[in-house]
């Protein structure tokens, strides 16, 4: 969804032009995350004798924004500021049209005495909106984020006492709001402050000091709850001002973000928020606390070291992200097996689940759950975790799952597969299926994620970080992960034995046949420019295949906006054979397996209906050959794993496709990677 990046000095001098092109990068970083408006909010000139706040946005990519600040001759751009706070966000609309006024910072007022960026979803934004309305308070936005400026200023107004801390009010704002945010505040009445918060959305703080950080845990100072009833905004007397230090008035940065990848350049000392925490900076310290303690929480935050790379998120020679992503597979896969499996003994250990094996081989059912690509890499697998795991195994999109009201009971287990691992509906799903007492399994990209932290157990896919909104390197890598979990659980089944040493063989080999397939990158490009002008594409195919036509039809649309389906060729003569013609561009997918002569089947329903397809087959398939307007020909390898050798070539074919029609294949239109709104 949308990015969040702030950034605060403390006795660091820096420039306005310095704090601007820090702001703008980290931005650059989070494109990805959204990108049809941004803005930022740095300090402005003193205003007889108090501080101001400057605030620029437009609609638009960062750099449309970067522009318009190198432009602007308001501000003072070589101004060192030894103090300073500053707060960037790129949007990806929800509420509102993407425009100037709808993007972030949202503003209580005109003097832009509280302003606010914001990711997620407010729900209860209109009782708000109402309830400020009446009180007085015009919106200029169509947003629901712009309550919450407003509300902290109604609370500051309204407050008490003459002082009240900065986070004692983000502490009564958030008591108010219903939804998923991250959120950080700025404010002319709180200078050199800042204040960041979270629930359901991610958010991580960076530290960087050439001085040694005092601790290397910060412990959280909880509030004995006495909080404003709800729809009820009496203040109460400031109580949590006792705040902890992890660096001691020395000189050092901060660096606010929903996602890692902004930080790492940086600095890889970083703190994951959790849901309801509230950091405060404050005269270079920064201190956690929230509102009381839960049975078993920690009570402290670690700070963590980043493994994250600085070069796994850059573009390197490639023209996207995308395309590097899909020429890291061979890497990417490797590093999902890396460690976990043995092929002197042919074993799979599964580090993450070694705790609840026994619980997860006793249950009843299997149930995968996932929204798009993700969903995907549980219909590619079922088929083998069926086999394996001689377990009924069941495959759901997150919001169908939940519309369903799905029934769950305690003995099964769930899978939430989620490159992100902040997807809402996936984040939704798992905790309906925690509430019914089923054993949670997350299957993830991302350290530190929601679903991650909230399932019970589960396995990181270590595809290092995924930029491009298509995922790509994420689905192989997920696909290989739950190939792991169906060999690990049949370790002890004496009659699978050949099976599965004929599969772990099949996953040594893989990263190498990645590699052969990606060498076809050239010829898959000339099929592309043949292509390119076309209004649809089917792709078509059946059993273990059927995933990667869905995948691949997945691709095409979200990047090239062309018509694309995913066919089940078992399903064309009841409906699909009707789109046949000599014009209607097909792909096929036909691999020697189980399903070779049926899918042989339908490749003549469709030449004889003039239908020229180009086909994705094994190498050296003549009888294919014969049948095809054009071939893409993959190596072999063991069935349950040659749909990820299938779908590669559709990966190339959809960035192809993209680039030739025009189009930006990082940031498709309407479209943001991790959608942590339902
Ligand atoms: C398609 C794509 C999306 C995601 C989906 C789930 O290329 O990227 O369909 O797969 O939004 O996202 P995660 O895996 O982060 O839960």
């Amino acid at each position: 969804m949308c990015g969040i990046f702030a950034y605060l000095n403390y006795r660091v001098p820096r420039t306005r032009k310095e704090i601007f092109d820090t702001l703008v990068k980290g931005l650059q970083r989070l494109e990805y995350r959204g990108y049809d408006s941004a803005g930022v909010a740095v300090d402005g000139p003193r205003k007889e004798g108090n501080g101001s706040i400057c605030l620029f946005k437009k609609r638009g990519k960062v750099t449309a924004l970067d522009e318009a600040l190198c432009k602007n001759d308001s501000i003072y751009l070589d101004a060192e500021l030894d103090i300073h706070f500053g707060i960037a966000h790129t949007r990806w609309a929800t509420h509102g049209e993407p425009s100037a006024v709808n993007s972030h910072p949202h503003r209580s007022d005109k003097n832009n005495e509280f302003v606010v960026i914001h990711n997620g979803i407010i729900t209860n934004y209109k009782e708000l909106r109402k309830y400020l309305n009446s009180k007085g308070y015009e919106f200029e936005s169509d947003t629901d984020t712009e309550v919450i400026p407003k509300l902290i200023k109604y609370l500051y107004d309204n407050r008490e006492n003459d002082y009240v801390s900065f986070s004692t009010l983000v502490e009564r704002v958030i008591q108010q709001l219903e939804g998923a945010f991250a959120l950080v505040f700025k404010s002319i009445h709180f200078p050199g402050e800042a204040i960041a918060t979270r629930r359901g959305s991610p958010l991580l703080i960076g530290v960087r000091s050439k001085y040694e950080l005092s601790r290397d845990q910060i412990p959280i100072q909880y509030n004995n709850g006495d909080f404003i009833a709800k729809k009820n905004f009496r203040n109460r007397v400031d109580s949590s001002t006792s705040l902890h230090s992890v660096c001691d008035r020395k000189a050092v940065e901060f660096y606010f973000a929903s996602d890692a990848s902004a930080i790492i350049e940086h600095t890889n000392k970083v703190v994951y928020l959790e849901d309801d925490d509230i950091a405060a900076v404050a005269e270079g310290k920064l201190s956690l606390h929230r509102v009381s303690r839960c049975a078993g929480e920690e009570s402290a935050r670690v700070i963590q070291t980043l493994q994250m790379e600085l070069q796994q998120i850059m573009k390197g020679n490639f023209k996207a992200f995308m395309q590097k992503e899909i020429f890291e597979q061979p890497e990417s896969v490797f590093n999902t097996m890396r460690g976990r499996i043995c092929f002197d003994t042919n074993t799979v250990v599964l580090g993450g689940l070694n705790d609840h094996l026994k619980e997860i081989r006793r249950c009843r059912r299997l149930i995968i759950i996932g929204c798009g690509t993700s969903f995907h890499a549980g219909v590619a697998t079922r088929q083998i975790l069926e086999e394996l795991t001689e377990l009924p195994v069941m495959v759901e999109l997150a919001s169908d799952f939940l519309d369903r009201i799905t029934p769950v009971f305690r003995d099964d287990v769930c899978f939430f597969i989620s490159q992100s691992g902040e997807t809402a509906d996936t984040l939704m799903a798992l905790r309906y299926c925690q509430g019914r007492g089923a054993l949670t399994v997350g299957v993830t990209n991302t350290v530190g994620s929601s679903i991650s932290r909230e399932t019970d157990c589960g396995v990181h896919i270590n595809a290092g970080p995924e930029i491009g909104v298509a995922s790509t390197k994420a689905y192989t890598s997920q696909f290989v992960a739950l190939i792991m979990f169906a060999l690990m659980m049949s370790e002890d089944r004496l009659s699978l034995q050949k099976r599965r040493l004929e599969i772990i063989s099949g996953l040594r080999q893989l990263p190498a046949l990645i590699k052969q397939v990606l060498a076809l990158d050239e010829h898959i490009k000339s099929m592309a420019e043949e292509l390119y002008q076309q209004r649809s594409l089917l792709v078509m195919g059946r059993g273990y295949n059927y995933a990667t036509c869905l995948e691949g039809a997945l691709k095409i649309k979200e990047i090239t906006y062309m018509h694309s389906e995913g066919i089940l060729a078992g399903e064309l003569k009841h409906g699909p054979l009707a789109l046949i013609d000599k014009d209607m561009p097909v792909i096929m997918v036909v691999m020697r397996d189980a399903c070779y002569t049926k899918c042989h089947n339908a490749l003549q329903q469709v030449t004889a209906r003039q239908g020229r397809p180009i086909i994705i087959c094994c190498r050296d398939d003549p009888e294919i050959s014969k049948c095809a307007y054009k071939t893409i020909e993959v190596p072999q390898t063991v069935d349950c794993l040659q749909g990820i050798l299938s779908v590669i070539p559709l990966q190339l074919m959809s960035f192809h496709l993209a680039v030739l029609r025009g189009f930006d294949v990082d940031c498709p239109r309407n479209l943001a990677k991790s959608v942590t709104v339902e």
